[in-house]
C-alpha cells in the first residue's frame, strides 16, 4: 500500500507559467510544470513520483503501441473566489478508471495514487488553474501497457501518469451533428462503456467525414439498425421532447457512463424536470421535431460541459435550433457552473478540495 507521503517529489527549477498566455488556452495544448508517474511491476505499484513534465523513454516494441492496452480519464479542477482549488467528482472518475482497467485486463490503480497523487500534483501546480469563466484545469490520468514484447496477451508491466492542462472551452460554439449510419462506435459485449484509447481512434474517421460536410461530430447509433441513439463524440446526449429530458440508457454497455450526464440528471430532477433514461430511436426524435415537440438537444461531458446543439441531420431531415430554444440546457449549465465555481452550495459533495 502506498501512502501519500511515499510520493517522491522533484520540483522544476524554472516554471513555464509566465511563457503561457492564460487568456488563450485551446483545449489540451499546454501542460503544467509537473506530472505524476508510477510504475506497475511484479504485481505492485512502485516508483510513484511527481517530477518536472518531461518526455518518456519507451521501447519500440511496447505492447500498448501495438495492441492498444491504454485507458484514460478526464477530470476538471476549478478555483473558487477564495482561491481554493476544487476537483469535480474525482472519485467517480477513479471508479470508472478501474472499470475501464478491468475490461482491458489492466491492474487497478489504488486511491492513494489516483486521488492522493492528483491532489498533491494540483497543489504543486495550483497557480495554473485559470480563474476565467468556462476555463479550468483539465486533469488527464492515463495508464498504458509497457511490456516490451510482441505477443498478444495482457502486459505484466504498466505506467500510470497524470498530466494537467489549463484549458478553455472544448466546443466554443453550438454544435452541428449528423446521425451516423455507416460506422459503428460500440456494440453490446464490446468496449463502448470503457474509456480506452482505441474507442477514440476508431471514431476519428466518422468525425472527419462529418466535418467534410460542415458538421462537428456524429451522433452514434447502434451497430445493427443504425437507429438507436448512443452518444456524440466525447459527450452524452439529451433530447427534450414534450418537456421531458430523455437520454440513452447505459444498459447495453455501449456508451460511457458520463459523470456530467449523471450530474445533469440530478440537476434536472432538482428542477422538477422529468428525466427518462431509456432506449431512444431516431424516428421518435425526427417525428417529435416535425410535430414541434422536440424542444432542444444538448450534449454533456467534462471537456465540453454542456454543449448546445444547433443542427442535427438525419438522412434528408435537418433539425435546427437557436438561442431561444436553449432554455433548459442554459439553465442546467448555469446551475452546474455555479456549483463548480463555488458560487452555489455544493449540496451533493461533488467538489473535492485539493
Ligand atoms: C465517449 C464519451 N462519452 C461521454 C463522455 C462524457 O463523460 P463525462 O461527463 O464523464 O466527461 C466522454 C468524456 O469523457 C466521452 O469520451
Amino acid at each position: 500500500m502506498i501512502a501519500a507521503t511515499d510520493i517522491r517529489v522533484t520540483k522544476t527549477e524554472r516554471s513555464k507559467l509566465q511563457d503561457i498566455d492564460m487568456r488563450n488556452l485551446p483545449f489540451g495544448k499546454y501542460f503544467t510544470d509537473h506530472m505524476l508517474e508510477a510504475e506497475y511491476d511484479n504485481g505492485q505499484w512502485v516508483k510513484v513520483e511527481i517530477k518536472p513534465y518531461q518526455h518518456l523513454m519507451i521501447d519500440p516494441s511496447l505492447t500498448s503501441l501495438h495492441y492498444g492496452q491504454s485507458i484514460f480519464e478526464g477530470i476538471k479542477a476549478y478555483k473558487d473566489e477564495h482561491g481554493q482549488a476544487l476537483i469535480f467528482r474525482p472519485y467517480d472518475n477513479f471508479k470508472r478508471f478501474n472499470i475501464s482497467a478491468a475490461r482491458m485486463c489492466m491492474p487497478d490503480v489504488p486511491e492513494e495514487i489516483f486521488i492522493e497523487g492528483m491532489r498533491q500534483l494540483i497543489t504543486i501546480d495550483k497557480d495554473w488553474i485559470p480563474a476565467k469563466k468556462d476555463h479550468s484545469l483539465y486533469i488527464r490520468p492515463f495508464m498504458f501497457a509497457t511490456d516490451a514484447m510482441l505477443g498478444v496477451r495482457p502486459s505484466q508491466t504498466y505506467k500510470f501518469l497524470i498530466l494537467l492542462s489549463p484549458t478553455g472551452p472544448y466546443y466554443p460554439k453550438p454544435m452541428k451533428i449528423i446521425v451516423e449510419e455507416k460506422y459503428t462506435r460500440a456494440a453490446p459485449g464490446g468496449v463502448g462503456f470503457a474509456k480506452n484509447a482505441g474507442n477514440y481512434a476508431g471514431s476519428l474517421i466518422a468525425a472527419a467525414e462529418a466535418q467534410k460536410q460542415g458538421y462537428d461530430q456524429v451522433l452514434w447509433t447502434d451497430a445493427f439498425e443504425h437507429k438507436w441513439l448512443q452518444e456524440v463524440g466525447t459527450m452524452n446526449v439529451f433530447f427534450v421532447i414534450d418537456h421531458v429530458a430523455i437520454t440513452p440508457s447505459l444498459d447495453e454497455g455501449t456508451i460511457l457512463d458520463g459523470i456530467t450526464r449523471k450530474s445533469v440528471i440530478t440537476i434536472l430532477e432538482e428542477m422538477n424536470v422529468p428525466v427518462e433514461e431509456r432506449h431512444i430511436n431516431v424516428d421518435e426524435v425526427t417525428r417529435a421535431y416535425t410535430e414541434g415537440r422536440l424542444q432542444e438537444v444538448f450534449g454533456t461531458g467534462t471537456a465540453a460541459t454542456i454543449a448546445m446543439v444547433e443542427k442535427v441531420k438525419y438522412k434528408d431531415v435537418i433539425m435546427e435550433f437557436g438561442e431561444k430554444d436553449w432554455t433548459l440546457s442554459a439553465e442546467v449549465k448555469k446551475r452546474l457552473d455555479a456549483i463548480r465555481d463555488g458560487k452555489a452550495p455544493d449540496t451533493h459533495g461533488w467538489m473535492v478540495p485539493v
